[in-house]
Protein backbone atom coordinates (compact mmCIF):
# COMPACT_ATOMS: atom_id res chain seq x y z
CA UNK A 1 0.00 0.00 0.00
CA UNK A 2 3.03 2.29 -0.04
CA UNK A 3 3.11 2.34 -3.81
CA UNK A 4 2.48 6.08 -3.76
CA UNK A 5 4.42 8.50 -5.92
CA UNK A 6 6.96 9.89 -3.44
CA UNK A 7 7.63 7.25 -0.80
CA UNK A 8 8.37 3.57 -0.57
CA UNK A 9 7.82 3.63 3.19
CA UNK A 10 5.87 6.05 5.42
CA UNK A 11 7.48 9.51 5.74
CA UNK A 12 8.86 10.56 9.13
CA UNK A 13 6.45 12.46 11.31
CA UNK A 14 8.23 15.81 10.76
CA UNK A 15 8.12 15.53 7.01
CA UNK A 16 5.94 18.38 5.62
CA UNK A 17 3.67 15.86 3.94
CA UNK A 18 3.16 13.97 7.20
CA UNK A 19 2.42 17.23 9.06
CA UNK A 20 -0.11 18.24 6.39
CA UNK A 21 -1.73 14.79 6.47
CA UNK A 22 -2.01 14.86 10.27
CA UNK A 23 -3.65 18.30 10.11
CA UNK A 24 -6.13 17.05 7.53
CA UNK A 25 -7.02 14.13 9.76
CA UNK A 26 -7.44 16.08 12.98
CA UNK A 27 -8.06 19.80 12.36
CA UNK A 28 -11.20 21.48 11.07
CA UNK A 29 -9.15 24.22 9.43
CA UNK A 30 -8.36 23.45 5.80
CA UNK A 31 -4.90 22.72 4.37
CA UNK A 32 -3.75 24.24 1.06
CA UNK A 33 -1.85 21.93 -1.27
CA UNK A 34 -0.47 22.12 -4.81
CA UNK A 35 -2.01 20.40 -7.79
CA UNK A 36 -0.93 20.65 -11.43
CA UNK A 37 -3.81 23.08 -12.15
CA UNK A 38 -4.02 25.49 -9.20
CA UNK A 39 -3.54 25.23 -5.43
CA UNK A 40 -6.44 23.49 -3.70
CA UNK A 41 -7.88 24.16 -0.26
CA UNK A 42 -8.34 20.68 1.11
CA UNK A 43 -10.38 18.94 3.77
CA UNK A 44 -11.18 15.29 4.42
CA UNK A 45 -14.28 14.84 2.22
CA UNK A 46 -15.82 12.42 4.71
CA UNK A 47 -15.80 14.85 7.68
CA UNK A 48 -18.56 17.48 7.69
CA UNK A 49 -16.90 19.84 10.19
CA UNK A 50 -13.70 19.86 8.17
CA UNK A 51 -15.56 20.51 4.89
CA UNK A 52 -17.48 23.39 6.48
CA UNK A 53 -14.07 24.86 7.34
CA UNK A 54 -13.37 25.26 3.61
CA UNK A 55 -16.49 27.34 2.98
CA UNK A 56 -15.73 29.49 6.03
CA UNK A 57 -12.08 30.13 5.09
CA UNK A 58 -12.87 31.03 1.49
CA UNK A 59 -16.05 32.97 2.05
CA UNK A 60 -17.59 30.61 -0.48
CA UNK A 61 -21.37 30.39 -0.96
CA UNK A 62 -22.55 27.05 0.40
CA UNK A 63 -24.53 26.24 -2.77
CA UNK A 64 -21.30 25.86 -4.74
CA UNK A 65 -20.14 22.20 -4.60
CA UNK A 66 -16.54 21.09 -4.15
CA UNK A 67 -14.44 18.77 -6.28
CA UNK A 68 -13.31 15.52 -4.63
CA UNK A 69 -9.71 14.44 -5.22
CA UNK A 70 -8.54 10.82 -5.26
CA UNK A 71 -5.00 9.47 -5.62
CA UNK A 72 -5.86 6.29 -7.47
CA UNK A 73 -8.67 4.13 -8.83
CA UNK A 74 -8.86 2.08 -5.64
CA UNK A 75 -10.05 5.10 -3.71
CA UNK A 76 -12.46 6.02 -6.50
CA UNK A 77 -14.01 2.56 -6.24
CA UNK A 78 -15.05 3.34 -2.68
CA UNK A 79 -17.73 5.61 -4.14
CA UNK A 80 -18.88 2.96 -6.57
CA UNK A 81 -19.17 -0.31 -4.62
CA UNK A 82 -22.30 -1.46 -6.44
CA UNK A 83 -22.52 0.44 -9.68
CA UNK A 84 -18.95 0.62 -10.97
CA UNK A 85 -17.73 3.44 -13.18
CA UNK A 86 -20.16 4.51 -15.93
CA UNK A 87 -18.93 3.23 -19.33
CA UNK A 88 -18.89 6.76 -20.80
CA UNK A 89 -15.94 7.73 -18.60
CA UNK A 90 -13.75 4.67 -19.03
CA UNK A 91 -11.68 5.69 -22.05
CA UNK A 92 -11.55 9.26 -20.85
CA UNK A 93 -10.01 8.56 -17.47
CA UNK A 94 -7.53 6.14 -18.99
CA UNK A 95 -6.38 8.97 -21.25
CA UNK A 96 -6.53 11.97 -18.94
CA UNK A 97 -6.07 10.72 -15.39
CA UNK A 98 -4.10 11.59 -13.48
CA UNK A 99 -4.65 15.09 -14.87
CA UNK A 100 -6.82 18.20 -15.17
CA UNK A 101 -10.19 16.53 -15.80
CA UNK A 102 -13.14 16.41 -13.37
CA UNK A 103 -16.00 13.99 -14.04
CA UNK A 104 -19.48 14.05 -12.48
CA UNK A 105 -20.77 10.89 -10.80
CA UNK A 106 -24.05 10.23 -9.00
CA UNK A 107 -23.77 11.01 -5.29
CA UNK A 108 -23.27 7.56 -3.82
CA UNK A 109 -25.65 6.11 -1.24
CA UNK A 110 -25.52 2.92 0.80
CA UNK A 111 -22.05 1.48 1.25
CA UNK A 112 -20.53 4.10 -1.07
CA UNK A 113 -22.18 6.98 0.77
CA UNK A 114 -19.08 8.25 2.51
CA UNK A 115 -19.08 11.88 1.35
CA UNK A 116 -20.02 14.63 3.79
CA UNK A 117 -23.22 16.26 2.43
CA UNK A 118 -21.51 19.69 2.46
CA UNK A 119 -19.27 18.53 -0.40
CA UNK A 120 -22.08 18.22 -2.89
CA UNK A 121 -24.16 21.23 -1.81
CA UNK A 122 -27.39 19.28 -2.19
CA UNK A 123 -26.84 18.22 -5.83
CA UNK A 124 -27.41 14.68 -7.10
CA UNK A 125 -23.95 14.50 -8.61
CA UNK A 126 -20.45 15.17 -7.37
CA UNK A 127 -17.26 16.04 -9.22
CA UNK A 128 -14.14 13.92 -8.82
CA UNK A 129 -10.65 14.05 -10.24
CA UNK A 130 -7.25 12.41 -9.88
CA UNK A 131 -4.64 15.18 -9.86
CA UNK A 132 -1.37 14.68 -11.73
CA UNK A 133 0.66 16.30 -8.96
CA UNK A 134 2.63 13.60 -7.11
CA UNK A 135 2.59 15.76 -3.98
CA UNK A 136 -1.20 15.97 -4.08
CA UNK A 137 -1.66 12.25 -4.61
CA UNK A 138 0.82 11.35 -1.91
CA UNK A 139 -0.91 13.68 0.53
CA UNK A 140 -4.33 12.12 -0.15
CA UNK A 141 -2.87 8.64 0.24
CA UNK A 142 -1.40 9.60 3.60
CA UNK A 143 -4.75 10.97 4.78
CA UNK A 144 -6.40 7.79 3.60
CA UNK A 145 -9.59 9.55 2.58
CA UNK A 146 -10.55 11.61 -0.49
CA UNK A 147 -9.96 15.36 -0.18
CA UNK A 148 -12.60 17.89 -1.07
CA UNK A 149 -10.86 20.95 -2.47
CA UNK A 150 -11.87 24.09 -4.26
CA UNK A 151 -9.20 26.45 -5.57
CA UNK A 152 -7.37 28.01 -2.61
CA UNK A 153 -8.18 31.66 -3.35
CA UNK A 154 -10.60 33.91 -1.53
CA UNK A 155 -13.90 33.81 -3.45
CA UNK A 156 -13.89 36.12 -6.55
CA UNK A 157 -10.05 36.43 -6.62
CA UNK A 158 -7.81 34.92 -9.32
CA UNK A 159 -6.97 31.29 -8.55
CA UNK A 160 -3.61 30.65 -6.84
CA UNK A 161 -0.78 29.11 -8.83
CA UNK A 162 1.91 29.72 -6.18
CA UNK A 163 1.93 29.17 -2.42
CA UNK A 164 2.39 32.96 -1.96
CA UNK A 165 -0.97 33.55 -3.65
CA UNK A 166 -2.70 31.36 -1.08
CA UNK A 167 -0.98 33.22 1.76
CA UNK A 168 -2.04 36.55 0.25
CA UNK A 169 -5.72 35.57 0.35
CA UNK A 170 -6.07 33.19 3.28
CA UNK A 171 -3.36 33.92 5.84
CA UNK A 172 -4.68 33.28 9.33
CA UNK A 173 -7.73 31.39 8.09
CA UNK A 174 -6.18 28.04 7.26
CA UNK A 175 -4.04 25.43 8.99
CA UNK A 176 -1.05 25.43 6.63
CA UNK A 177 0.12 25.59 3.05
CA UNK A 178 2.13 22.79 1.52
CA UNK A 179 4.44 24.68 -0.88
CA UNK A 180 5.05 22.71 -4.06
CA UNK A 181 6.20 25.61 -6.23
CA UNK A 182 4.44 26.80 -9.38
CA UNK A 183 1.44 24.90 -10.74
CA UNK A 184 2.37 23.65 -14.19
CA UNK A 185 -0.98 24.00 -15.98
CA UNK A 186 -2.12 27.24 -14.35
CA UNK A 187 -5.87 27.03 -15.04
CA UNK A 188 -8.36 24.70 -13.36
CA UNK A 189 -9.54 21.30 -14.50
CA UNK A 190 -12.10 20.75 -17.24
CA UNK A 191 -15.43 19.74 -15.63
CA UNK A 192 -17.53 17.29 -17.67
CA UNK A 193 -20.90 15.63 -17.22
CA UNK A 194 -21.19 12.33 -19.05
CA UNK A 195 -24.35 11.29 -17.20
CA UNK A 196 -26.58 13.23 -19.58
CA UNK A 197 -26.98 12.93 -23.33
CA UNK A 198 -25.27 14.50 -25.15
CA UNK A 199 -22.42 14.85 -22.66
CA UNK A 200 -21.55 18.37 -21.59
CA UNK A 201 -18.49 20.42 -20.72
CA UNK A 202 -19.50 22.47 -17.68
CA UNK A 203 -16.22 24.34 -17.34
CA UNK A 204 -13.40 24.55 -19.91
CA UNK A 205 -10.01 23.77 -18.36
CA UNK A 206 -6.69 22.01 -18.72
CA UNK A 207 -8.01 19.29 -21.07
CA UNK A 208 -9.28 20.74 -24.37
CA UNK A 209 -12.64 19.92 -25.91
CA UNK A 210 -10.87 18.73 -29.06
CA UNK A 211 -9.15 16.08 -26.92
CA UNK A 212 -12.42 15.02 -25.24
CA UNK A 213 -14.09 14.59 -28.64
CA UNK A 214 -11.64 11.81 -29.49
CA UNK A 215 -13.09 9.61 -26.72
CA UNK A 216 -15.83 7.09 -27.44
CA UNK A 217 -19.24 8.60 -26.65
CA UNK A 218 -17.91 12.17 -26.56
CA UNK A 219 -17.88 12.98 -30.27
CA UNK A 220 -20.97 15.16 -29.87
CA UNK A 221 -20.01 16.84 -26.58
CA UNK A 222 -21.61 20.27 -26.14
CA UNK A 223 -20.57 23.36 -24.22
CA UNK A 224 -22.71 23.86 -21.15
CA UNK A 225 -21.04 27.03 -19.98
CA UNK A 226 -21.52 30.62 -20.88
CA UNK A 227 -18.58 32.90 -21.35
CA UNK A 228 -19.89 36.19 -22.33
CA UNK A 229 -20.37 38.35 -19.29
CA UNK A 230 -23.26 37.06 -17.25
CA UNK A 231 -24.11 40.59 -16.19
CA UNK A 232 -27.68 41.30 -17.22
CA UNK A 233 -28.09 37.90 -18.85
CA UNK A 234 -31.35 36.38 -17.65
CA UNK A 235 -31.42 33.19 -19.75
CA UNK A 236 -29.57 30.11 -18.78
CA UNK A 237 -28.29 29.70 -15.26
CA UNK A 238 -24.95 27.93 -15.64
CA UNK A 239 -25.11 24.28 -14.55
CA UNK A 240 -21.82 24.38 -12.67
CA UNK A 241 -22.98 26.56 -9.79
CA UNK A 242 -19.55 28.16 -9.49
CA UNK A 243 -19.77 29.57 -13.00
CA UNK A 244 -22.44 32.09 -12.07
CA UNK A 245 -20.33 34.10 -9.66
CA UNK A 246 -18.01 37.00 -10.34
CA UNK A 247 -14.68 35.32 -10.61
CA UNK A 248 -10.97 35.45 -11.17
CA UNK A 249 -10.85 39.20 -10.58
CA UNK A 250 -7.88 41.26 -9.50
CA UNK A 251 -8.57 44.58 -7.77
CA UNK A 252 -7.59 46.41 -10.94
CA UNK A 253 -10.18 46.93 -13.66
CA UNK A 254 -9.59 44.43 -16.47
CA UNK A 255 -10.11 45.44 -20.11
CA UNK A 256 -10.06 42.42 -22.42
CA UNK A 257 -9.14 42.67 -26.09
CA UNK A 258 -11.15 39.98 -27.89
CA UNK A 259 -11.21 38.32 -31.26
CA UNK A 260 -7.62 38.95 -32.25
CA UNK A 261 -7.79 42.64 -31.34
CA UNK A 262 -4.31 43.67 -30.29
CA UNK A 263 -3.07 46.50 -28.15
CA UNK A 264 -2.12 49.33 -30.46
CA UNK A 265 -0.40 52.63 -30.46
CA UNK A 266 -2.55 55.17 -28.70
CA UNK A 267 -4.58 52.69 -26.63
CA UNK A 268 -2.95 54.21 -23.61
CA UNK A 269 -3.27 57.96 -23.45
CA UNK A 270 -2.10 58.58 -19.91
CA UNK A 271 -3.27 61.21 -17.51
CA UNK A 272 -5.41 60.95 -14.44
CA UNK A 273 -2.58 59.51 -12.42
CA UNK A 274 -3.61 55.92 -13.11
CA UNK A 275 -1.15 53.07 -13.19
CA UNK A 276 -1.77 51.28 -16.47
CA UNK A 277 -0.73 47.67 -17.04
CA UNK A 278 -0.62 45.44 -20.12
CA UNK A 279 -0.68 41.70 -20.46
CA UNK A 280 0.45 40.84 -23.95
CA UNK A 281 0.03 37.54 -25.71
CA UNK A 282 1.00 38.69 -29.18
CA UNK A 283 4.06 40.21 -30.74
CA UNK A 284 5.38 43.24 -28.86
CA UNK A 285 4.18 46.57 -30.16
CA UNK A 286 4.34 50.06 -28.90
CA UNK A 287 1.04 50.95 -27.27
CA UNK A 288 1.53 54.07 -25.20
CA UNK A 289 1.56 57.63 -26.26
CA UNK A 290 -0.82 58.90 -28.91
CA UNK A 291 0.85 61.96 -30.44
CA UNK A 292 3.87 61.55 -28.22
CA UNK A 293 4.35 57.95 -29.19
CA UNK A 294 7.65 58.30 -30.96
CA UNK A 295 9.26 59.49 -27.77
CA UNK A 296 7.66 57.06 -25.45
CA UNK A 297 9.77 54.01 -25.93
CA UNK A 298 12.98 55.67 -24.86
CA UNK A 299 11.16 57.24 -21.97
CA UNK A 300 9.94 53.96 -20.62
CA UNK A 301 12.58 53.32 -18.07
CA UNK A 302 12.94 50.80 -15.36
CA UNK A 303 14.12 47.28 -15.21
CA UNK A 304 12.39 43.97 -15.51
CA UNK A 305 11.32 42.47 -12.25
CA UNK A 306 11.08 38.76 -11.71
CA UNK A 307 7.47 37.66 -11.56
CA UNK A 308 7.83 33.91 -11.85
CA UNK A 309 7.72 32.69 -15.41
CA UNK A 310 7.34 36.19 -16.79
CA UNK A 311 8.98 39.54 -16.30
CA UNK A 312 7.12 42.72 -15.42
CA UNK A 313 8.67 45.73 -17.12
CA UNK A 314 8.02 48.99 -15.32
CA UNK A 315 8.13 52.43 -16.86
CA UNK A 316 6.57 55.85 -16.93
CA UNK A 317 4.92 57.93 -19.60
CA UNK A 318 6.12 61.53 -19.50
CA UNK A 319 4.63 64.66 -21.01
CA UNK A 320 6.64 67.20 -23.07
CA UNK A 321 7.90 68.85 -19.91
CA UNK A 322 9.17 65.58 -18.55
CA UNK A 323 6.38 65.38 -16.01
CA UNK A 324 5.26 61.87 -15.14
CA UNK A 325 1.66 61.35 -16.28
CA UNK A 326 1.18 57.59 -16.12
CA UNK A 327 3.00 54.65 -14.62
CA UNK A 328 3.25 51.68 -16.96
CA UNK A 329 3.57 47.98 -16.15
CA UNK A 330 4.11 45.51 -18.94
CA UNK A 331 3.94 41.70 -18.92
CA UNK A 332 4.52 39.52 -21.96
CA UNK A 333 3.11 36.00 -21.52
CA UNK A 334 4.37 34.94 -24.95
CA UNK A 335 2.50 33.50 -27.90
CA UNK A 336 2.25 29.89 -26.77
CA UNK A 337 -1.22 29.37 -25.32
CA UNK A 338 0.02 26.88 -22.71
CA UNK A 339 2.46 29.50 -21.48
CA UNK A 340 -0.34 32.05 -21.34
CA UNK A 341 -2.47 29.66 -19.25
CA UNK A 342 0.48 28.95 -16.98
CA UNK A 343 1.21 32.61 -16.24
CA UNK A 344 -2.22 34.23 -16.43
CA UNK A 345 -3.42 34.17 -12.81
CA UNK A 346 0.06 34.97 -11.49
CA UNK A 347 0.29 37.97 -13.84
CA UNK A 348 -3.08 39.34 -12.71
CA UNK A 349 -2.02 39.02 -9.09
CA UNK A 350 1.45 40.48 -9.65
CA UNK A 351 0.05 43.53 -11.44
CA UNK A 352 -2.37 44.05 -8.56
CA UNK A 353 0.50 43.88 -6.12
CA UNK A 354 2.42 46.48 -8.12
CA UNK A 355 -0.54 48.84 -7.90
CA UNK A 356 -2.17 48.62 -11.36
CA UNK A 357 -5.46 50.53 -11.64
CA UNK A 358 -6.34 49.11 -15.02
CA UNK A 359 -5.02 46.03 -16.84
CA UNK A 360 -5.33 45.80 -20.62
CA UNK A 361 -5.16 42.12 -21.60
CA UNK A 362 -4.75 40.72 -25.09
CA UNK A 363 -6.89 37.60 -25.48
CA UNK A 364 -5.77 34.48 -27.33
CA UNK A 365 -7.61 33.02 -30.32
CA UNK A 366 -10.53 31.04 -29.00
CA UNK A 367 -9.80 27.40 -29.85
CA UNK A 368 -11.03 24.05 -28.58
CA UNK A 369 -7.83 23.63 -26.61
CA UNK A 370 -6.69 25.26 -23.38
CA UNK A 371 -7.37 28.63 -25.07
CA UNK A 372 -11.06 28.12 -24.23
CA UNK A 373 -10.14 28.04 -20.54
CA UNK A 374 -7.95 31.14 -20.82
CA UNK A 375 -10.68 33.13 -22.56
CA UNK A 376 -13.36 31.87 -20.16
CA UNK A 377 -11.38 33.10 -17.16
CA UNK A 378 -10.54 36.41 -18.79
CA UNK A 379 -14.13 37.11 -19.79
CA UNK A 380 -15.19 36.55 -16.22
CA UNK A 381 -12.44 38.79 -14.87
CA UNK A 382 -13.10 41.60 -17.36
CA UNK A 383 -15.30 44.57 -16.67
CA UNK A 384 -14.93 45.76 -20.25
CA UNK A 385 -14.47 43.82 -23.48
CA UNK A 386 -13.24 45.46 -26.70
CA UNK A 387 -13.61 43.83 -30.09
O1 LIG B 1 -8.41 22.20 -11.08
C1 LIG B 1 -9.35 22.19 -10.28
O2 LIG B 1 -10.44 21.70 -10.56
C2 LIG B 1 -9.10 22.84 -8.90
C3 LIG B 1 -8.06 22.00 -8.17
C4 LIG B 1 -7.85 22.45 -6.75
O3 LIG B 1 -8.43 20.65 -8.24
N1 LIG B 1 -10.33 22.92 -8.19
C5 LIG B 1 -11.30 23.81 -8.49
O4 LIG B 1 -12.39 23.81 -7.64
O5 LIG B 1 -11.24 24.57 -9.44
P1 LIG B 1 -13.44 24.98 -7.59
O6 LIG B 1 -14.29 24.66 -6.43
O7 LIG B 1 -12.74 26.29 -7.56
O8 LIG B 1 -14.28 24.83 -8.87
C6 LIG B 1 -15.12 23.71 -9.04
C7 LIG B 1 -16.13 23.97 -10.14
C8 LIG B 1 -17.17 24.97 -9.71
O9 LIG B 1 -17.52 25.77 -10.83
C9 LIG B 1 -18.33 24.08 -9.26
O10 LIG B 1 -19.56 24.72 -9.33
C10 LIG B 1 -18.21 22.92 -10.25
O11 LIG B 1 -16.82 22.74 -10.42
N2 LIG B 1 -18.80 21.70 -9.72
C11 LIG B 1 -18.37 20.93 -8.69
N3 LIG B 1 -19.22 19.92 -8.46
C12 LIG B 1 -20.20 20.01 -9.36
C13 LIG B 1 -21.40 19.27 -9.65
N4 LIG B 1 -21.75 18.21 -8.95
N5 LIG B 1 -22.21 19.68 -10.65
C14 LIG B 1 -21.86 20.76 -11.38
N6 LIG B 1 -20.76 21.51 -11.16
C15 LIG B 1 -19.95 21.14 -10.17
MG1 LIG C 1 -12.32 28.26 -7.96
Amino acid sequence: TWSIPLFTSPPEEHHPLAIAATALKSSNLPVAFPTETVYGLGADATRSEAVRGIYAAKGRPSDNPLIVHVPDLDMLKRFLPDTGLPEIYKEMITKFWPGPLTILLPVPTGKGGILAPEVTAGLETFGVRMPASALARTLIKLVGNPLAAPSANASTRPSPTKAEHVLEDLEGRIELILDGGDCSVGVESTVVDGLCSPPVVLRPGGVGIEELKKCKGWEGVVKGYKDHSEVGDKNGTPRAPGMKYKHYSPRARVVLFEGGKRLEKGDVKGGGGETVAFIRTGKWREVAGGSRSSKVEERIRGEGEEGGSFVVKQGVLLDEDGKEITKLLDVDLGQDVKGVAHGLFAALRELDRLGADVIFVEGVSDGDDIAAAVMNRLRKAASEIRH
